[in-house]
């Protein structure tokens, strides 16, 4: 295929999908979107045009009211996040389908986002790093403002659990102006560490 007509397609779906989640209700998942992509291009500077698609839309499910899953529906906090991984990567199928993307990328991105709360391959690890960095840098203090101290702790757990140690380090260096997040980040490094040497 023309490089040019591909760059025009590949263009048109990351417009798309910052359409969609500009509608989130979740009002930072525009700047984790973005952001998500900027720790994946500093993690892997040659990222493909795949990776960064799926750097963009892997939480895309969450932006639309009438079909993102809901937490009260799963048994438990990973079935949640596996149905919100597939849910969006049936979303950015649909997306890249209507702007005529090849099945060959379609399939890429369909398995990225599919399994970007796991991880499995070198790629997909890579994606679930950004996505996890972000959080940490980006979503945290919002999430921190609309949860339990309890909850927010939970998260922070989960999220750092799934970090590569490279990533642990580079959550561990990052800035808080409040400082109730700053000591709970600590206190859930501190404890992750703990259990590891234990
Ligand atoms: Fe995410």
């Amino acid at each position: 295929m023309n490089r040019y007509i591909r760059m025009i397609k590949i263009n048109l779906v990351k417009r798309k999908i910052e359409e969609v989640i500009k509608g989130s209700s979740v009002p930072e998942d525009p700047i984790h979107s973005k952001n998500t992509l900027e720790w994946l291009l500093k993690l892997m500077p040659n990222a493909d045009e795949s990776l960064k698609i799926a750097a963009l839309g892997h939480d895309i499910e969450r932006a639309i009211e009438k079909r993102k899953v809901r937490r009260q529906d799963y048994k438990d906090y990973d079935a949640f996040k596996d149905a919100h991984a597939f849910n969006s990567a049936n979303i950015l199928t649909e997306i890249m389908q209507a702007c005529d993307i090849d099945q060959k990328m379609i399939n890429e991105v369909f398995s990225l986002v599919r399994h970007h709360e796991t991880g499995g391959t070198d790629r997909i690890d890579i994606l679930k790093d950004a996505d996890s960095i972000s959080y940490f840098e980006v979503n945290l203090p919002h999430y921190f403002i609309r949860n339990s101290l309890q909850e927010t702790k939970r998260r922070c757990f989960w999220g750092y659990r799934r970090l590569s140690d490279r990533g642990k380090k580079i959550v561990a260096e990052l800035n808080y102006q409040n400082k109730n997040i700053k000591s709970l980040l600590k206190v859930c490094i501190d404890e992750c560490e703990q259990k590891v040497l234990r």
